[in-house]
């Protein structure tokens, strides 16, 4: 065996998703995105769940491109019949999920005396409310189907929450932003121990401060910017393509032991960002 070859095996033992049976949500956003064609080069078939069908079109067409597998579902979270017809019509095609990523979000930068209950209903609805109930709907039918497979077969899903900064730090303008991602943290460990003697898993993936076609207005303000870089011990921004480590290792059998963790991927921002200069 070659050198290359060995590393390859090697590599594949660890990190392999081939014939996996990956769901992300909001897969048509910048970081779903990225995630899903990462996860169909690597072999497995990717499932994007959005209500963007124009973008859904694009990723799959990219994704097939690139001779990966791909199924586009409409889902509009929170709603629950959404949910059920979604997860149902990736039943009907593959018969197992392997791993939920839950990345679908939403986000809107008001102060708490200018935000009404209708701000809050949306973006606690979109990712709190949504992640609960996708999570406990596909858990549902895992338990299920486990009960009729034999022990080598069983599913072992992984969940991949994405939560953010917000779910650790506040900053002004995010309270409920901030309060819906650390729900996700919360519900996190909840799914880790509430669910491991189902042989689940459930992580969160947990995003600094990343550039995106969205987020590029605010990248490009010398103010922002500047207070943002001062707080990034690297001193740049992460992209989309900075989540997709993390990301392989959560879905892979790599992380076979991991449970209940919020994975930071932020640049050293949490750490304390950047030193004074002595
Ligand atoms: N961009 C950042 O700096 C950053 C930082 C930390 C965490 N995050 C989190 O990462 C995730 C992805 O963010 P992004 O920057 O790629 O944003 P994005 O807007 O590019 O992607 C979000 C995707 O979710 C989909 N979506 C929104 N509401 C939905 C709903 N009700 N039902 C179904 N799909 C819906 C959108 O159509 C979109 O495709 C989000 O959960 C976000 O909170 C982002």
């Amino acid at each position: 065996m070659s050198k290359k070859e060995m590393i390859t095996n090697a590599l594949l033992n660890l990190f392999s998703l081939e014939d996996k049976v990956i769901v992300v949500t909001g897969g048509a956003g910048a970081i779903g995105g990225e995630i899903a064609k990462c996860y169909a080069r690597l072999g497995a078939k990717v499932v994007v769940a959005d209500f963007n069908e124009q973008m859904m079109a694009e990723i799959e067409e990219e994704i097939s491109g690139e001779g990966g597998e791909c199924l586009t579902v409409r889902l509009e979270l929170p709603d629950e019949d959404s949910i059920r017809a979604a997860v149902d019509t990736v039943l009907e095609k593959y018969g197992r999920i392997d791993v939920l990523a839950n990345v679908a979000g939403i986000n809107k930068r008001m102060l708490m005396l200018d935000g009404a209950e209708e701000t809050y209903d949306r973006i606690m609805g979109v990712n709190l409310k949504g992640t609960f109930l996708i999570s406990l709907y596909v858990a549902k039918k895992m338990i299920a189907l486990n009960e009729t497979l034999p022990e080598e077969q069983k599913v072992r899903l992984s969940i991949i929450n994405v939560a953010s900064y917000n779910s650790v730090m506040m900053l002004g303008g995010v309270a409920v932003y901030g309060m819906s991602k650390s729900g996700v943290h919360a519900l996190t460990r909840s799914q880790a121990i509430e669910w491991a003697k189902y042989g689940f898993r459930s992580n969160a993936l947990t995003p600094g401060h990343i550039k995106t076609k969205f987020t590029t207005q605010l990248w490009n303000d010398p103010s922002l910017s500047g207070y943002l870089l001062e707080r990034i011990a690297m001193n740049r921004p992460g992209y989309p393509e900075d989540m997709l480590g993390v990301a392989v290792l959560l879905a892979s059998d790599a992380s076979s032991y991991m449970s209940g963790q919020l994975c930071i991927v932020d640049g050293g921002c949490l750490a304390g960002g950047q030193p004074w200069d002595i």
